[in-house]
């Protein structure tokens, strides 16, 4: 893997990805044994010992920031925080690049979330230390679509031949757009478009989807997604990125009544923070699986930060 994870394309094959998952797996399995053996300790709990990440947020977070900064927790790191802009240099004017090179000397790794679509573009390229984009603006959040990934292979057994519909802001939603990428490493995709009008995905991933061989169908409502699609990934509204008209969530909520018509077998999936486009009535039925997905954020950052420190095996 390359030094940083900004975006998908840091993830250079099929076999990289796969092999982020089976050790994340991995992880999972010695915390279990831990977990049942109190004389047990799992191999990985010092992996991260005495290095220090930064976690570096201009933009609000809960779980990308709660499962980065307890991933660095159970591998033994240290996180050195600033939760937000207005705490850091960048009031005072400060740039990117050199905020970045003065974390570089506190640092082993930073973690960093930012509204600018290049911002940690920007940042990895002066950057000697590995930077992880946990989300930039509108195109990028790699570790979200790991941990969607990852979630589908533990409850389907593979990715391969999947069928997943996106519903909601597609044009403004990062985490769409980077699963479509990451998808894209996959055989036999199909993904069933199902945006609110005005909010369709940019043509660059339809065409990306194009050019990758993966079959993409629009749907206009929820009615039109096929019956027995594996997987409803839901996204909210992106209202802090764009002005203008007033979506409603109501539109494209899916609710108990919507999501009896699906196969037993379909995941409702989101990336959370949900508003009114996930109905609460379907919290308990077990397809609902967002917050399982969102705690799957931590072994999955677990595996990209040892990976990226270089410390896999430890
Ligand atoms: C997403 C994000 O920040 O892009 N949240 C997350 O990291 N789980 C989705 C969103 O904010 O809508």
């Amino acid at each position: 893997m390359n030094k940083h994870l900004v975006s998908i394309k840091d993830i250079k094959d099929r076999e990289e990805a796969e092999k982020l998952f089976r050790l994340a797996d991995d992880i999972r399995a010695e915390e279990r044994k831990e977990a049942l053996n109190p004389r047990y300790t799992s191999g990985y709990a010092n992996a991260l010992k005495r290095k220090q990440v930064a976690s570096l947020f201009f933009e609000p977070s809960t779980r990308t920031r709660f499962s980065f900064e307890s991933a660095v927790n159970k591998l033994g790191g240290d996180i050195l925080t600033m939760s937000n802009a207005s705490s850091s240099s960048t009031v005072k004017g400060e740039s990117i690049e050199d905020t970045i090179r003065t974390i570089m000397g506190y640092a082993d790794a930073i973690v960093m979330r930012h509204s600018e679509d290049d911002s940690v573009e920007r940042a990895a390229r002066v950057s000697d230390i590995p930077v992880i984009n946990a989300g930039s603006g509108t195109k990028q959040h790699p570790t979200q679509a790991l941990l969607d990934l990852y979630t589908v292979r533990q409850l389907k057994g593979q990715i391969d031949g999947l069928s997943i519909a996106l519903l909601g802001d597609l044009k403004y939603g990062r985490t769409t757009h980077s699963l479509v990428e990451l998808l894209s490493l996959y055989e036999k995709i199909k993904v069933f478009g199902c945006p609110l009008k005005g909010l369709e995905m940019p043509q660059q991933y339809m065409d990306f989807m194009g050019e990758r061989g993966m079959e993409y169908t629009h749907c206009n409502s929820i009615e039109e997604i096929p019956s027995i699609v594996h997987a409803l990934y839901s996204t909210r509204i992106q209202r802090e990125r764009f002005e203008g008209k007033d979506f409603k969530d109501s539109d494209y909520c899916i609710d108990a009544k919507k999501l009896s018509r699906f196969s037993d077998n379909t995941l409702v999936m989101h990336p959370l923070p949900r508003n009114g486009e996930l109905g609460t009535d379907i919290d308990n039925d077990p397809r609902a699986i967002y917050f399982k997905q969102a705690h799957n954020g931590v072994p999955v950052r677990q595996a990209v930060l040892l990976t990226l420190l270089d410390r896999g095996n430890a």
